[in-house]
């Protein structure tokens, strides 16, 4: 949420903002700006309502060069999307510029003092009191660093904040609570981003700010210290990550690519976990923590949106192979409860950012009631990774659309890993070990098989541009898979769409049912298949459009609905693995036909680092 660059060295730092927040785009895209010191060390403060592309624009023709700068993509959190409300905010001289990713949450109380002490505002945010706070503080203090430190003593909430002033143009200083924040290291330049994907065209020695860091960062290093003053020595680090693996690649959208890398990113993430003739998976982000996990007399598994969806496949896995009770939670919720947690207890954390803000807050709860906490993560070196006790990295390569696709899938296939590993030491025969990884080694090309099926998939596309509404059914382990189905298809089509188990539909979603309904029934042949069948015919008297994802196999469905979508079959605990390809390209296809931009659909962000 928010996207933060920044660079300071001896170049000109607009083209490489401007290339940086593009790179960022993904993280919010309602209006973006750019602060710099000019080659008259005139501070410029540039900003517009709309995307980065409307910012260029902006900037066109003005020739600047600033070897000091700052930029920011909004998302909008206080005040709506327009130029006033957009980044960099700054003082009344416009001599301090600062730039935020997160929430002030005490902002009224802090505005209020402000506003006693004769400061006036022009904006609804709550980044311009943070900087009226620190420009307060300056005028008393006469020394940047001491300020802005001091300032964030007083703050309460989430930030991730880059700021520079007139006086100090030599210097950007940084600080971190709740929201990522990376320095990247070049030579006689250094940069600032809120993740590593701005950077990388850069450098790949970053160094990662901590929650209570505050940095200054000059040209030639930086020098950081908690901000209660504590001095701390921070390591550097070697990203591995390539401009490629973050491009579109050719494909029309990121989105598109993305479902279309699932073949490699399950291959990936499978990778050298396998010990085939043992019938168990490696996983040494565990190794050390195995004995106590196996111990463990309850899982939790927390996470949101399409994590929370992977979380529900890896209730029934983890039920169905390791007899340990198992719980999913939503992330949000999970922090505001008053969650009964002890040390027996493993809690997993699922999270393709690994800095969504719920399920780290939900961690760092967790971590104080003592339960062991894993990181099921897929951005190397993020937040969630390096504050969970151990973890599994999902190794998808980076995920840029929106709507994630590629992440699920790989999410479900580590949960796998760790079904499997767990579940040899408690109730999983050698036997069954040894079939579950045939069948997950078996699983790229299936996906690929399945992907043969784009143009089929979106001809049936077609017909439901104008649909209002959908409905997604799914039994067992494909309930999950219809509520992700259904959450594909609202957050980039703007369809309203509803996931249910597939029995649940005559408890009520039934009543919605006539000729305008389209109704998708996840029904590969497996043991329940009888049953969903009876439950499409229940549909079917109804007038519903029918849909069904199917096993190749099943030759009897065709009678029944009015599109079905076969695909290979695999044991039940992965076809969620392949049943969610099709519902992807499906919601994809109705997107773009609706003339919609799914990689940056409206309201949505990629990484969502506030409550
Ligand atoms: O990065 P995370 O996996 O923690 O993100 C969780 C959700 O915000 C995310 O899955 C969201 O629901 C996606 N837009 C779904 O496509």
């Amino acid at each position: 949420m928010c996207g933060i660059v920044g660079y300071i060295g001896t170049k000109n730092c607009i083209p490489m903002l401007i290339e940086g927040l593009k790179r960022l785009e993904y993280r919010g895209y309602d209006s973006a700006g750019l602060g710099f010191l000019d080659e008259n060390s005139k501070p410029k403060n540039i900003k517009v309502k709309g995307k980065v592309a409307d910012l260029e624009n902006a900037l066109n023709g003005n020739g600047h060069f600033s070897n000091i700068g700052i930029g920011h993509t909004r998302w909008a959190t206080h005040g709506i999307p327009n130029q006033t409300n957009a980044h960099p905010h700054s003082n009344k001289e416009g001599t301090l510029l600062l730039i935020h990713n997160g929430i002030i949450e005490n902002f009224g109380v802090l505005k209020k003092a402000l506003i006693n002490d004769g400061y006036t505002f022009y904006s609804d945010t709550d980044t311009e009191v943070l900087v009226n706070l620190i420009d307060s503080n300056y005028k008393k203090k006469e020394d940047l660093f001491q300020a802005v430190r001091y300032d964030l003593n007083e703050v309460e909430g989430t930030y991730g904040i880059a700021v520079f002033h007139k006086d100090y143009p030599d210097q950007i200083i940084v600080a971190k609570n709740g929201s990522p924040l990376v320095i990247g290291i070049g030579e006689n330049e250094n940069f600032i981003a809120s993740d590593v994907n701005a950077l990388i065209a850069h450098t790949s020695k970053v160094v990662y700010m901590e929650d209570h860091e505050i940095a200054v960062i000059t040209k030639n290093g930086f020098k950081a210290k908690t901000i209660s003053d504590e001095k701390i020595k921070k390591e550097i680090q070697e990203v591995k990550l390539t401009l490629e693996e973050i491009s579109k690649g050719g494909y029309e959208h990121f989105m598109l690519k993305e479902i279309i890398e699932q073949p490699e990113s399950l291959r990936n993430s499978i990778r050298g976990r396998l010990l085939e003739k043992e019938g168990i998976s490696k996983l040494g982000g565990l190794s050390g923590y195995i004995d106590r996990i196996a111990l463990s007399k309850r899982i939790i598994i927390t996470a949101c949106g399409t994590s929370w969806h992977a979380g529900l496949v890896g209730e029934y896995m983890l039920e169905q192979y390791t007899n340990i009770p198992v719980e999913v939670e939503y992330a949000s919720e999970f922090r505001y409860r008053n969650p009964i947690l002890s040390p027996d207890d493993t809690v997993i954390f699922i999270s393709q950012s690994g800095e969504t803000l719920d399920s780290l807050a939900a961690l760092k709860e967790t971590k104080r009631r003592g339960a062991l906490t894993i990181g099921l993560v897929n951005a190397v070196g993020s937040s969630i990774a390096r504050e969970t006790d151990c973890g599994v990295y999902l190794h998808a390569g980076p995920e840029i659309g929106v709507a994630s696709t590629k992440a699920f899938t790989s999410q479900v296939a580590v949960l796998a890993l760790v079904t499997l590993l767990i579940g040899r030491r408690k109730i999983t025969s050698p036997q069954d070990g040894m079939e579950i990884i045939k069948e997950l080694k078996s699983l790229p090309e299936k996906v690929e098989k399945i992907l043969q099926l784009n143009n089929e998939i979106e001809k049936i596309a077609e017909n439901f541009v104008d649909a209002d509404n959908f409905l997604y059914l799914g039994r067992g382990y494909n309930f999950p898979v219809a509520l992700e189905g259904a959450l594909k298809l609202k957050e980039i089509s703007y369809i309203h769409a509803e996931g249910y188990p597939a029995a649940e539909m005559k408890h009520g979603p039934i009543a919605l049912i006539d000729e305008n309904m389209p109704v998708v029934f996840l029904a590969p042949k497996d043991s329940v298949y009888d049953k969903v069948v009876s439950n499409i015919e229940e549909v079917k008297a109804r007038g519903g459009k029918l849909i069904a994802i199917a096993s190749e196999n099943d030759t009897t469905i065709d009678n029944l609905v009015d599109y079905s979508i076969k695909i290979p079959s695999t044991i039940r605990m992965l076809m969620p693995i392949l049943n969610v390809i099709p519902l992807q390209l499906l919601s994809y296809h109705i997107a773009v036909k609706k003339g919609l931009n799914v990689d940056q659909p409206r309201n949505l962000a990629k990484s969502v680092t506030v409550e």
